[in-house]
């Protein structure tokens, strides 16, 4: 210890927030309107506040320096939060919800998965899938514009781990059960208290039966392509990734992956996407220097994931929009 290092206080400053030791009244906020209780909760106690929920007590850390702090300089003691466990319901250990060795194991094994080669196949996948899912659109025409860009971001990320492995009865049954799953990850009461997988209230075991749906589904096509079905799709890559003794992914690992890329990876994009797409409706200037830009480098061609380096000004939209509406 140097000289300067201030000395451990037995009674460390606390961070002010709302009173209320069990935090009864701040669930009944939360569950009303998550993003009012935490711009309130900012607003009102400042850039380090403490809000308690259910007995446990949480941190909201909104100053930009003290989150990178969090995120960036400290990360390495880090755990995920405490409630992150829920997700597990639907994802089991994938490598949003694993920690330590385990996530550390699987990064690198998954990281086969996005060499350049690979992305930029994930780009003309997403580009002619975008190309055929716009096509029912008309001038003029009314359209909710979230359930759009879900349709359209689900089939991308359906078309890039699973190739055309899945028929038109598979998306269906793909959809149906991950709008469940997302319903209930995102607004329930089941998910916020931590409620166990055995009360059997109606969306317990509705959401029961869709991640049941969805394991048939994913085990089935996992069975299929270790019997020797070949694919050049995501899941095939993740199937044939080896560590640095052979060793591959079970079937338990890899459906578990594969459910967080299909997870993580559609309401994110597609949030992004309507978020986007509704904050250049009311910036037209930005809208017709984006226009210009996209005329200027992709033209009427399909874009290719090549073309993303040229399209500085696309970027910064889409960084824009999320730094205002975080998707995640
Ligand atoms: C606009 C789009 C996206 C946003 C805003 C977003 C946001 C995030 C955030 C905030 C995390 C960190 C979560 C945490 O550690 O607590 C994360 C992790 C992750 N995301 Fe995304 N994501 C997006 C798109 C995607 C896509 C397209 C995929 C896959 C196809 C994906 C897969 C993942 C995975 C696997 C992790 C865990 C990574 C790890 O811990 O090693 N995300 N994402």
């Amino acid at each position: 210890m140097n000289a300067s290092t201030p000395p451990v206080t037995a009674s460390p400053r606390r961070a002010p927030g709302p009173p209320g030791r069990w935090g009864l009244r701040n669930l009944a906020s939360f569950a009303r309107d998550q993003l009012g209780l935490l711009r309130h909760v900012a607003d009102e106690y400042g850039d380090v506040a403490r809000l308690e929920l259910l007995g446990k007590t949480y941190f909201l850390v909104s100053h930009p320096d003290d989150v990178e702090a969090v995120l960036v300089k400290h990360a390495r003691v880090m755990l995920r939060d405490g409630h992150s466990v829920i997700l597990e319901r639907a994802l089991g250990k994938g490598l949003l919800t694993s920690e330590g060795d385990l996530w550390k194991y699987q990064r690198k094994l998954m990281a086969q998965a996005f060499v350049p080669r690979r992305i930029q196949s994930y780009g003309a996948a997403m580009a002619s899938v975008t190309a055929a899912g716009l096509g029912s659109w008309r001038d003029g025409a009314a359209i909710n514009l979230h359930q759009e860009m879900s349709r359209l971001t689900m089939e991308v990320v359906a078309d890039v781990l699973f190739g055309s492995g899945l028929t038109p009865a598979d998306i269906e049954l793909v959809r149906d059960s991950m709008e469940t799953v997302n319903e209930f990850f995102a607004n329930s009461p089941e998910a916020i208290t931590l409620l166990p997988a055995w009360v059997p209230t109606p969306r317990n075991r509705r959401v029961t039966a869709a991640v049941a749906r969805l394991d048939e589904l994913i085990f089935r096509i996992i069975a299929r392509r270790r019997a020797g079905e070949a694919r050049e799709d995501l899941l095939g890559t993740l199937l044939a990734a080896q560590d640095d003794d052979g060793a591959r992914m079970s079937d338990r690992q890899l459906r578990d992956e594969a459910m967080t890329l299909f997870l993580a990876g559609h309401e994110t994009t597609a949030l992004a996407l309507a978020h986007t797409l509704y904050l250049l409706s009311t910036h037209p200037e930005v809208e017709r220097r984006l226009h210009a830009e996209l005329a200027a480098v992709v033209g009427d061609r399909l874009p290719t994931a090549d073309d993303v380096r040229a399209l500085p000004y696309a970027e910064r939209v889409l960084k824009e929009s999320m730094r205002l509406y975080p998707p995640a």
